[in-house]
C-alpha cells in the first residue's frame, strides 16, 4: 500500500513511521531549569550524529498546546544537558520519567534514582544507567513541530564492568539496551546479535575474479 504522509494520511505520520522505523535508542535526558531544578525525561527519536567532533541529535516535539517540553526549555536555558542510555533493569523506571508531571517536579525522585554529579555540565547524571553522556548544546534545527537537539559530545562514561580497559571497547552486548518498538509501550532487548564482517573492495574483487576462473568466465 502507498500511503501518501503529506496529504491524506498526514495525521497517521507519527503512528506509522514510528511503528516501522525501529528500534531506537533511548536518551533518558536529565536537565536542570534557572533555579537548578533538576528534570528528566525519555526521547526515542535519538541518535550518534558523528565523531569529528562527537555530535548526538534528539527531536523534541512540543506539547499538544504547542508548549515546550520541560527537558527542550531547560536545555534552551541552559545549553547543558545529559543523556544516559537505558538498559532493561531500569526501563520501567524510564517510563516513569515519561510521565507528564508538572513543571519544577523532579522525576529522578519519583523513579527512585540516584543523581550524580557529571564532570563538565551542571544537570546530573543518573547512577544507575550504565553508559552517561554529558553534552552541550550545539543548535537546535526547528522544522515545524519537531525541535531537533544537536549536542556536542563533551565527556563520556561508561561503567567500568561494561568498559573492556586495555583496548578501550565497550562490552557492548553485555549492556543490554533496549530499543524502542512499535506502540507506545513495546521495547526491544539487544540480546539477539549477530556477526557481519565488513567487506574491502580488494577482497570483493578477489572472490570475482576466483569464481570468474573457476567459472571459466
Ligand atoms: C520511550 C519513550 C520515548 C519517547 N520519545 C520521545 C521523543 O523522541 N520525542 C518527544 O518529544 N517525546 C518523546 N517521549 C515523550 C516524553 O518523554 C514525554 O513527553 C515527557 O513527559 C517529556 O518530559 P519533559 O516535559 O519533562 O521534558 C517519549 C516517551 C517514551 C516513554
Amino acid at each position: 500500500m502507498e500511503i501518501d504522509l503529506l496529504g491524506h494520511d498526514a495525521n497517521r505520520a507519527y503512528k506509522l513511521l514510528a511503528s516501522a522505523v525501529v528500534p531506537r535508542p533511548i536518551a533518558l535526558v536529565t536537565t536542570q531549569d534557572r533555579q537548578g531544578r533538576v528534570n528528566a525525561a525519555p526521547f526515542s527519536f535519538f541518535n550518534l550524529m558523528g565523531s569529528q567532533p562527537p555530535i548526538l541529535a534528539i527531536n523534541i516535539a512540543d506539547l499538544l498546546d504547542g508548549s515546550p517540553k520541560h527537558t527542550r526549555a531547560n536545555i534552551a536555558a541552559t545549553k547543558e544537558f545529559v543523556v544516559n542510555l537505558v538498559h532493561r533493569d531500569i526501563a520501567e523506571s524510564m517510563n516513569v520519567c515519561a510521565i507528564d508531571f508538572p513543571g519544577g517536579a523532579n522525576e529522578l525522585d519519583f523513579a527512585k534514582f540516584t543523581p550524580a554529579s557529571s564532570t563538565k555540565v551542571a544537570p546530573p547524571r543518573i547512577a544507575e544507567s550504565r553508559v552517561q553522556i554529558e553534552c552541550t548544546l550545539a543548535e537546535v534545527v526547528n522544522v515545524g513541530n519537531n525541535h531537533v537537539v544537536i549536542g556536542n559530545i563533551v565527556y563520556l562514561h561508561v561503567a567500568d564492568e561494561f568498559l573492556d580497559k586495555e583496548r578501550m571497547r565497550v562490552r557492548t552486548p553485555e549492556l543490554d539496551l533496549i530499543g524502542r518498538m512499535h506502540g507506545s509501550g513495546w521495547y526491544a532487548r539487544t540480546t539477539d546479535l549477530f556477526e557481519i564482517p565488513r567487506i574491502l573492495f580488494s577482497e570483493w574483487n578477489m572472490k570475482e575474479n576466483d569464481r570468474a576462473k573457476s567459472n571459466g568466465e
